[in-house]
This record gives C-alpha cells, sequence and structure tokens, in this order.
C-alpha cells in the first residue's frame, strides 16, 4: 500500500462481519425461564436461559409467519409461539409441535427449524456467535456450530482458589462500527477528550513513540512502559513494587481490544468490544479483570467509576461526532496517529477479500511499525 504524505480521504464501509462471537447482552440481564430481546448485526434474538441455567439464541422471528419468539410462552425448555403454538427447542430451535395438525397430515414437523446460534456465557456477558449467512431455505436449516469457543478476559495463571476480581461496563454509541472502533484505537483524542484533574491535562501533551507489530487478525502496541505522566501508573508502581511495569495492547478483528497491565505478580487485564447492533448504532462493553489492589474496599466500583467516566466521554463524543458524519461521512485519516485506523481497515478489507477467494489472509503489515504522534 502506498504511504502518502497527503491524509486518506476514506468512506467507512460500516460492513458488519460474519463468523465471529459477538457479546449479546450481559449475562446478569438474562434470567431462568425468561426471554430476553437483543440485536446483533440488524439480526432480532430472543436470548433466554433454560431450567438448568444454560443460555441460548434464536432468531427472534418464527419460521412460521414471523412473530417475535419473544412473545411467546417459555417453559425452560421449548418456546411456544404466541400466533398459532408451534413450540421449538429452546437450544437448537427444532420445532417440537404444530398443534394445528390433524392425525393424518404427516407434515415432518422436526425438519423445520426456528433459526439457532451457538451460545455462550464468558467473563459475565452472553456471547452469540453470528454464523457466515447460510443458503436460503428459511426454516429448514439446522443450527451451524461455532468453530472455536467465545473469547475470554485473560487471567493470568489463575487457577483453582487463587482470586481476582472482574467487572463490566457497556455504553451503547449511536455510530457505525467503524467509527466505535477507530474511536477505540485512537491515541490523538485522550489529551481533549478524557481531561480529568486525576488523571491527565492538554498541557501535558507530549511526543509518543510506541511499537506494533502484526499479530494474527489484527495488531499489537507492543510491551511497553506505559507513559509516567498519569498519576494511577505512578501509584502502581509504587504498590508493586516492581521495577518494570509492562502493558500491551491488542486489536483482533472483527472488534476485540485486549489490554494487560503486568506489575511484577499483579496484573490487570481488560478485554473491550465494540459490537455492531444496526449500522448506525454500536455498543461498547468493557470487561475487567485483575488481582492489583484486590484488597481495598469498592475497588471494583471505583474502577467501574473511572472507566464510566473514560465510556462516557467516549459516549458523548460519538453522539455529537454522528451529527456531524450525517453530512460529511467522509474520514480524513493522517499519518501516524491514524495509522491504526488505517490498519483496521486493511484488515478488515484482507478478511473480506480472503473469504472471497478461499486462500489465506493477507495481513496490511509487513513486520514491525514503530509510530510516532503527539498526545
Ligand atoms: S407465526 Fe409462529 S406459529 Fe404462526
Ligand atoms: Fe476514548
Amino acid at each position: 500500500m502506498p504511504e502518502l504524505d497527503s491524509p486518506q480521504r476514506q468512506m467507512p464501509d460500516s460492513l458488519m462481519l460474519t463468523g465471529f462471537w459477538y457479546r449479546a447482552l450481559p449475562a446478569d440481564r438474562v434470567h431462568r425461564n425468561r426471554l430476553q430481546k437483543a440485536m446483533l448485526l440488524e439480526i432480532p434474538l430472543v436470548i433466554g436461559r433454560d431450567r438448568m441455567g444454560h443460555p441460548f439464541a434464536l432468531r427472534d422471528a418464527c419460521p412460521h409467519r414471523g412473530m417475535p419468539l419473544n412473545c411467546g410462552k417459555f417453559d425452560g425448555e421449548n418456546i411456544e409461539c404466541s400466533y398459532h403454538g408451534w413450540t421449538f427447542d429452546a437450544h437448537n430451535g427444532q420445532c417440537q409441535h404444530i398443534p394445528s395438525l390433524t392425525a393424518d397430515q404427516n407434515l415432518k414437523v422436526e425438519r423445520i427449524y426456528a433459526g439457532s446460534y451457538p451460545c455462550e456465557e464468558q467473563d459475565d456477558f452472553v456471547w452469540v456467535y453470528m454464523p457466515d449467512p447460510g443458503p436460503p431455505g428459511a426454516g429448514f436449516s439446522e443450527p451451524q456450530e461455532a468453530p472455536d469457543a467465545a473469547p475470554q478476559v485473560e487471567k493470568f495463571g489463575v487457577s483453582g482458589n487463587e482470586k481476582y476480581k472482574l467487572a463490566y461496563l457497556t455504553a451503547d454509541m449511536p455510530v457505525s462500527i467503524d467509527h466505535g472502533i477507530i474511536g477505540l484505537m485512537d491515541p490523538a483524542h485522550g489529551p481533549f477528550v478524557h481531561q480529568a484533574w486525576w488523571w491527565r491535562s492538554r498541557h501535558s501533551i507530549h511526543e509518543k513513540k510506541k511499537n506494533f507489530e502484526p499479530i494474527p487478525n489484527g495488531f499489537r502496541m507492543s510491551a511497553h512502559t506505559p507513559s509516567s505522566n498519569s498519576a494511577p501508573y505512578k501509584l502502581l508502581r509504587w504498590y508493586a513494587a516492581a521495577d518494570s511495569i509492562t502493558t500491551t495492547i491488542d486489536f483482533v478483528l472483527p472488534n476485540l481490544r485486549r489490554e494487560t497491565i503486568r506489575a511484577g505478580k499483579y496484573w490487570f487485564s481488560s478485554l473491550t468490544t465494540v459490537t455492531p447492533i444496526t449500522r448506525n448504532q454500536c455498543r461498547i462493553d468493557v470487561v475487567a479483570a485483575w488481582n492489583i489492589f484486590r484488597w481495598m474496599p469498592f475497588g471494583a466500583e471505583l474502577l467501574k467509576f473511572v472507566f464510566a467516566k473514560f465510556v462516557e466521554q467516549d459516549r458523548r463524543t460519538m453522539e455529537l461526532q454522528a451529527e456531524g458524519l450525517q453530512h460529511n461521512p467522509h474520514l480524513m485519516l493522517i499519518d501516524d496517529a491514524d495509522r491504526p485506523a488505517k490498519w483496521y481497515f486493511q484488515l478488515k478489507a484482507a478478511h473480506l477479500e480472503a473469504k472471497r477467494t478461499g486462500g489465506e489472509m493477507k495481513h496490511p503489515m509487513t513486520g514491525p511499525v514503530t509510530l510516532k504522534w503527539r498526545s
């Protein structure tokens, strides 16, 4: 790809990628024997938990005549559609019963399916695997299997009764998946959007230099010692009595941002996702796990408070940005501060191209790259 000195003009395609796991809902919003609506990639879903507490996800439209299944009755095992009473197995969507059939009518009920999706609970969220669109034949397709397990927050060597804390935060953003993601990886907005006396002021802007390297389906900001101009890091160094603190930030398609901070035997790790809900709407979910400051009363609350502030600042910014984007949907991406955004678009394009041709994905980065910017 040629590197130009003039900014790159780019239209976000806002394409939502299938063939990946997505966070559908916080797990504490999904209750046993109850049905909950959700939407992912413009597909309406009904999510629930069976009697045993295992989550499931079905397309929220009856294969008969489209009635939303969330309006139906759920007995902890099967969902009965509220229109004509067809019932479906909540996990695999297979039709169990059609009340209008007479004894001599031999329609093969078991060959009818309400679309069902692989569903897993992981670190406070219910995840749903969104498969590539299958061949047409609505209502007759058996459920697909997910090729892998849902992503997890990394917990370093936690085993048995080693303790750590976990907390989540979620915020709706009125922008497309692309803006949500590049907003998340954008290093230059910090001093303007995230000012706070305990964090940093815009006068603390200085030049930064970070190393990036390609990783499968994404890129990594290589292990580095975080900038010393923020108070929390100073505190951490003192607390962990560690001479080195390293942080790594990974971005991996379709929407995963992993950040890890390690100081001696202590660690803090987060998995942030930007989930496409519709073409113009996404949701940011942050789940963090840590063994630092675990003794601290209200540690989780304090952390949530801090994160909530950041996320709210981002949300407010994107809300305003959405107004402007209605009139100027083009992006102008400059080097080096917007290079991660360029990589994101290139990764997405390379992924789609590999899928189209059935070949290997050609990673847009050929090796390590150092980026410089002021922030
Ligand atoms: S629409 Fe669901 S049973 Fe008829
Ligand atoms: Fe931000």
